[in-house]
């Protein structure tokens, strides 16, 4: 990145937090709770112990059925869960959903221990309890006060808020959410548009950036978003360098990202950035033109391909460490022996071997007559597709039946099947 454009961005970022999230009435991490100093009790804990930390439960364990839309046992956990909970009345006679420094008179942790009496409903959530270390989470917020401030996590301290001093830094945050280090929609929300006190990721980002294929990765050789420029940054596209020989028009049309990956169209598509493998990209190959394919990440090779096969099964591999390909690389070609071309389909060997007839001549629209891919789209689009050269007019095929009409040096090709005609 260009230094001038860092600092600029550097610039924006402090913009954004002093004048957008610092000046947000310092709801989070300025609250007079009852620890009342920066740090709590629990400062330095690796797990943030404090109400950040119990959001992150809530926003991902209990939304399903306690969001403003679904309020089951008329609990709305979204719209404000903090003034919901704290000192707020159960639906059970007698009983207080948190009672600040005292957990074990709270419902909330009844309800998540399942210790609650007959008559008081089922424990939380039903059938698939927190963890203990969850629990416990939910318990240290209450005994330490049940204030609304953040302090855990990995914050130095010095702030009060929940994430470290100079998170806001595109290459530390940003590379946070590459790595999927946190899983941020737990609490900037599903939509990554802020839930509760927890700001938008829209505050400091432009529109459209959810949708932006280059804002996290590629943009360097072509705008696809396929790297080089992996999700490290890095520029050497270590994944899988031949990204731009496939994305781009080669002796093939430009294939699309569903040759080889489920295409995402937002950074929240199911599968694409917070999926349950962090920071690991996943080859699909179910809606590709080698279906049957598969890749080896430790050998960074492919096997099974129809694409780098010889045209008639899924029967190709390659390596990212192979030498360059030439036209015999998938299939023969005009230089191969005449034992190899007897491999290919057909009246191939007849035709190629015995009548010496060049490869364009029968598929001109491919290449031309010094063996130059012309139609890159009619090649490796899955069929092999036959134009009989103008210099034979008086020669045509049907692909339908594999057959030839007409007369082609005084020979007869009336109604020849391909496959027959050997
Ligand atoms: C699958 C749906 C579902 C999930 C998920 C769920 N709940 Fe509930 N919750 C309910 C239903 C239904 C009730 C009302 C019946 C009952 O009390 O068992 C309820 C009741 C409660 C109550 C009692 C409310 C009162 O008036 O006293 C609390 C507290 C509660 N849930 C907390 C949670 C928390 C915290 C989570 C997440 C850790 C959670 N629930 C997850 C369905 C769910
Ligand atoms: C305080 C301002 C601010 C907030 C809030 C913010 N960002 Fe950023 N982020 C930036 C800036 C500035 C950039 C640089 C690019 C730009 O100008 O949009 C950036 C860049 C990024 C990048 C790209 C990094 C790279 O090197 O490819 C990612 C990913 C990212 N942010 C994720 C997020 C997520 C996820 C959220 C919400 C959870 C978020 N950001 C909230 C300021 C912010
Ligand atoms: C446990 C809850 C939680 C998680 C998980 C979380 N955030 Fe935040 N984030 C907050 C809170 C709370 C704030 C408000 C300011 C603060 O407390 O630091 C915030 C503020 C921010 C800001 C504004 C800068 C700042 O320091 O004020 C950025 C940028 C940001 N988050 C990015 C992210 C990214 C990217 C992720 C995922 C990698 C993420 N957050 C995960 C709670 C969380
Ligand atoms: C010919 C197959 C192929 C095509 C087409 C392809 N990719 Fe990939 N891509 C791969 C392979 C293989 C990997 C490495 C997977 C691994 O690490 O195991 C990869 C990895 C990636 C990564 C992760 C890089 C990293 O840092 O780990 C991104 C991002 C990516 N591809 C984006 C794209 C986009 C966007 C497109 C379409 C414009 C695309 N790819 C098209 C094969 C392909
Ligand atoms: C906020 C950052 C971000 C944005 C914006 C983004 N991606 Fe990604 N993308 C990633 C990360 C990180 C990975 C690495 C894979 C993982 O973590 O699962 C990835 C992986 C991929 C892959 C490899 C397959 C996979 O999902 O693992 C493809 C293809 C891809 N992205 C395409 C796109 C397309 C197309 C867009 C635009 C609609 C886009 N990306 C926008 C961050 C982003
Ligand atoms: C990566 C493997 C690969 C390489 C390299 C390759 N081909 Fe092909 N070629 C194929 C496959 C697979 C087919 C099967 C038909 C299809 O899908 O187009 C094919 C088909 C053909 C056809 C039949 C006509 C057609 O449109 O399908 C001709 C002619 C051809 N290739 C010529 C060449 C020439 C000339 C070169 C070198 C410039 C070359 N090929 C390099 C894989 C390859
Ligand atoms: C006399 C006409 C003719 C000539 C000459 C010819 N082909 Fe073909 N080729 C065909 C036909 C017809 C098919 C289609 C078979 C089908 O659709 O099942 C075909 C199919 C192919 C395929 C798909 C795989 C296969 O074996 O069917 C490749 C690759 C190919 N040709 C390459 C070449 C190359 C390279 C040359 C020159 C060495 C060549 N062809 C010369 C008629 C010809």
């Amino acid at each position: 990145m260009p230094k001038t454009l860092l600092v600029a961005l550097l610039a924006l970022s402090t913009a954004c937090s002093t004048g957008k999230i610092g000046g947000d009435s310092g709801t989070v991490g300025s609250d007079g709770g009852a620890t009342g100093s920066d740090g709590g009790g629990d400062g330095g804990s690796a797990t943030a112990e404090d109400w950040c930390g119990v959001l992150s439960i809530i926003n991902s364990q209990c939304l399903s059925c306690h969001s403003a839309g679904a309020r089951l046992g008329d609990l709305d956990l979204e719209t404000d869960p903090h003034g919901t909970l704290v000192s707020g009345a159960s639906s059970y006679p007698g009983r207080t959903l948190v009672v600040p420094g005292n957990s074990a008179e709270s419902f909330l942790v009844i309800k998540l221990e399942g210790t609650q009496a007959a008559g008081e409903g089922d424990s939380m959530p039903p059938g698939s309890p927190l963890s203990s270390a969850d629990i416990d989470v939910v318990r240290t917020w209450i005994d330490n006060g049940a204030s609304d401030s953040c302090s855990g996590g990995g914050d130095t301290g010095a702030t009060g808020t929940y994430h470290p001093d100079g998170y806001a830094d595109p290459t530390v945050h940003g590379m946070e959410a590459k790595l999927h280090e946190q899983t941020c929609t737990d609490c900037h929300g599903a939509d990554l548009a802020g839930a509760g006190d927890v700001p938008s990721c829209d505050t400091c980002h432009d529109d459209g950036w959810r949708t932006n294929c280059t804002f996290c990765h590629g943009g360097i050789e072509d705008s696809t978003g396929a790297p080089p420029e992996d999700i490290d940054d890095g520029t050497s596209d270590a994944a899988f360098g031949a990204h731009p020989r496939h994305v781009q028009t080669n002796t093939h049309a430009a294939f699309d990202c569903t040759q080889c990956h489920v295409k995402p169209t937002d950074v929240l598509s199911s599968g694409h950035l917070f999926d349950s493998t962090a920071a690991q990209a996943e080859v699909d190959f179910s809606s590709s033109l080698s279906s049957r394919a598969s890749w080896s990440s430790g050998a960074m090779s492919c096997s099974n391909l129809y694409c780098h096969g010889n045209g008639r099964a899924d029967n190709g591999s390659v390596s990212i460490s192979d030498a360059p390909l030439s036209c015999h690389s998938c299939h023969p070609d005009a230089s191969s022996s005449s034992s190899t071309i007897s491999s290919m389909s057909g009246a191939h060997r007849k035709h190629v071997v015995s009548e010496g007839v060049r490869c364009e001549a029968c598929h001109a629209d491919t290449i031309d007559a010094s063996n130059t891919v012309i139609g890159p789209a009619l090649h490796v689009n899955g069929t092999p597709d036959v134009a009989i050269s103008s210099d034979y007019p008086s020669i045509s095929y049907r692909s339908s039946s594999n057959s030839c009409t007409g007369n082609c040096h005084g020979e007869g090709h009336e109604n020849e099947n391909w496959y027959d005609d050997r």
